[in-house]
């Protein structure tokens, strides 16, 4: 399979990144990080989440985030929909996509949304429904694709069966998360292997934590695969609240600065994503863990 000309960075930073750090953010400058983001040439923004705020309190205020946004066109303002509630203060906010999130082990799915994985499709499908009434699109993600926190090991036939049940239930795309970032580039050619032979790969997308330094690593991995759409989070942002010790997700800007090396284009201006980056950051009191970033900030 050929590696993209082009690839779709899906800027999961606002969402996955601040609804693990543990400082708390105000909403102007969630807002901020967002319109700066999108300033940055960014096209698809997980700009929120619409879950318990009890079980995530970052997110609380993700109706007043998406109040507060100026929209701009050509870009996807997306938001995390549990279930129907969700979705329901997600078109309420302005949300312009909605993702629903499996897991591919029982254990993380317990811990994350409180059912079992087979419940957690049965409660998709009023999500579904009204997202097809809505004529919005639903993104599906799948959690644990290579390791549970507990659970342990999980097998590729695992990851497979859940991504299609979303491909069925009408998800447009499956993102394949590595929660935990225990994964190697062996893991994922093996998941890939395994999930191409029934999913195209412009289905398919790749969501990294990195744990274990192997991000970017696998998304070369699966770049070369043919996947043409990346996961990451600006500054490397986060983690998950249920996946305790997880890190955050690959930095954008790395990932960025790999793919316009190896000359593949992404409509962002690198300059302007390290700067959103920075600020974010600043906010945070906490040093940037883009290597990019720390690099350009020497003078590298
Ligand atoms: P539950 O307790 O089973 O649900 O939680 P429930 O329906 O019994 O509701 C319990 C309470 O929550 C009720 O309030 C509901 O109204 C309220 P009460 O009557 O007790 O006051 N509630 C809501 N409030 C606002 N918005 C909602 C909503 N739903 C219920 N949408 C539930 C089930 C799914 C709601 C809960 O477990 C939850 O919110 N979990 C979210 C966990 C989460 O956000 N995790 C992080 C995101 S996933 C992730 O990071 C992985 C990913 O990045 C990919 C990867 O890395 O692998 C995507
Ligand atoms: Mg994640």
């Amino acid at each position: 399979m050929a590696t993209p000309q082009t690839v779709k960075l899906v800027e999961v930073g606002p969402r996955d990144g601040l609804q693990n750090e543990s400082a708390t953010v105000s909403t102007a400058d969630k807002i901020s990080l967002i319109n700066n983001l999108a300033a940055a040439g960014v096209s698809y923004i997980e700009a929120g989440s619409f879950v318990s705020p009890r079980s995530v309190p970052q997110m609380a205020d993700s109706d007043q985030v998406f109040a507060g946004l100026s929209f701009q066109s050509g870009i996807t303002y997306a938001a995390l929909t549990p279930n129907l509630k969700g979705f329901e203060r997600a078109v309420q906010a302005g949300a312009t996509e909605v993702a629903v999130f499996a897991s591919a082990s029982e254990g993380f799915s317990q811990k994350n949304i409180n059912c079992s994985v087979a419940d957690s499709l049965i409660r998709f499908q009023p999500v579904m429904d009204a997202a097809r009434e809505h004529k919005m699109a639903v993104r599906g993600y799948v959690s644990c694709v290579v390791g549970c926190p507990y659970d342990g090991e999980v097998a590729p036939s695992q990851t497979r069966s859940v991504s299609q049940a979303l491909f069925e239930m009408g998800c447009y795309e499956v993102s394949l998360g590595d929660t935990i970032g225990v994964g190697t580039p062996g893991h994922f050619k093996r998941l890939l292997d395994h999930m191409l032979v029934d999913s195209p790969a412009d289905k398919l997308a790749v969501h990294c934590h990195d744990t274990y330094g192997q991000a970017l690593a696998n998304i070369l991995a699966s770049l070369e695969y043919g996947i043409a759409t990346v996961d990451a989070s600006v500054a490397g942002l986060g983690g998950c609240p249920y996946a305790l010790n997880a890190t955050g997700n690959v930095a954008t800007e790395d990932v960025v600065y790999m793919l316009h090396g190896m000359g593949i284009s992404t409509g962002i201006n690198l300059e302007k994503l390290i700067a959103a980056g920075q600020s974010i950051c600043a906010v945070l009191g906490k040093p940037n863990s883009s290597r990019v970033a720390r690099a350009k900030g020497a003078g590298l």
